[in-house]
């Protein structure tokens, strides 16, 4: 088992497969970015599939595709068919932006794939086109659709940004009216790939505030290691969460890793990135090598969000792209 000097068990790994994406989430990755990994960094799915074997070894029991944009990489579904049939995990999930999976809803669901969350910030195309930086909003709108009737479960994150998709939040509140999927509502964080400055910002109480002036969420239980606050509209099919991403309200049942494009792992996302993986297993490490790497990485975890952001602002180093850690 993965344990840190905490007490939290690690049974959570977030695997970026690429920092590329087809859009450009102006929270996320800027227009004009052009720092992106070379093709070689990347680890192929082969290489994925020998630190997934060893993180199945040691406890893990859910795993989360991210990107990026996971499906911009070739043949994505040959890896997550690899995965589901040597059944490592218990459960695997995807954070996508939706533009590409038009094709292999029916296949995922076959797979087992247990859930996805869509990344869509507004039902308004206008506002959109001016988040993403691309009119994808039509495509995207389908595929909310198609994945709430299908059996995967689903998920929309949508990013709290003032200024450009406020009153739209409260759509899509009221989208959980008739349909049954969960609503959740992610303070911004810092990961633009800018360096600027905060800009306007609002936190969880400011949310809940504004929405409770015009609608009533009633709070329901939040499962353990979960990173949103739950609430339903009495009579409403669907459900809504709440994540104090950049307040870190959570940090204490933390149970996740993440591993990025090039292998790089990050035992908190506010922390600095590990290197070593990649090279272990170019080099055919051996399965205690691997394993060693991953309990030495983990008992170093951070005890919580603000401390591992201290020592990545000592080491002088910035938040990378949240296109390149996988959210
Ligand atoms: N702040 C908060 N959430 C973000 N995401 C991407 N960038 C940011 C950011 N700067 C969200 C995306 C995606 C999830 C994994 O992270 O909406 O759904
Ligand atoms: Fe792409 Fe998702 Fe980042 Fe948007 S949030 S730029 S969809 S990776």
């Amino acid at each position: 088992m993965l344990v840190d000097r905490h007490g939290r068990q690690i049974n959570y790994v977030r695997l970026s497969m690429t920092d590329r994406c087809n859009l450009r989430c102006n929270y996320c990755l800027p227009e004009g970015f052009t720092d992106f990994l070379p093709k070689t960094a990347l680890l192929s799915y082969e290489e994925h599939l020998v630190h997934l074997r060893v993180l199945s070894d040691l406890g893990v029991t859910k795993l989360r595709l991210t990107g990026g944009e996971p499906f911009v990489r070739r043949d994505l579904m040959s890896f997550i068919k690899a995965i589901s049939s040597e059944k490592l995990f218990q459960e695997i999930h995807i954070t996508t932006n939706g533009t590409l999976i038009n094709d292999y809803i029916a296949d995922l669901e076959q797979l087992g794939v247990n859930g996805v969350n869509l990344s869509l910030d507004t039902f308004n195309r206008e506002n959109f086109h001016r988040i993403t930086g691309r009119d994808e909003f039509e495509k995207v709108l389908n595929i909310f659709h198609r994945l709430a009737e299908s059996k995967i479960s689903l998920k929309v994150n949508a990013v709290v940004l003032p200024g450009q998709n406020i009153p739209d939040l409260l759509e899509l509140v009221h989208l959980t009216k008739d349909i049954d999927f969960t609503m959740r509502f992610i303070e911004e964080m810092p990961f633009n790939g800018l360096n600027e400055t905060q800009r306007e910002w609002w936190n969880y109480e400011k949310l809940l505030h504004y929405f409770s002036e015009h609608v009533a969420l009633s709070p329901i239980p939040t499962a353990h290691s979960s990173t949103s606050m739950m609430y339903q509209v009495p009579g409403y099919k669907g459900k809504i969460g709440i994540i104090a991403a950049q307040s870190r309200s959570f940090c204490g049942t933390c149970n996740r890793l993440r591993i990025g494009p090039k292998g790089d792992i990050r035992s908190c996302l506010y922390g600095t990135s590990t290197n070593g993986l990649k090279e272990l297993i170019r080099s055919e490490a051996s399965q205690s090598e691997l394993i060693k790497f991953f309990e030495e990485v983990v008992s170093a975890k951070p005890k919580d969000g603000f401390i591992a952001e201290k020592s990545m602002l000592q080491a002088n180093t910035n938040h990378a792209t949240m296109a390149a850690i996988g959210g």
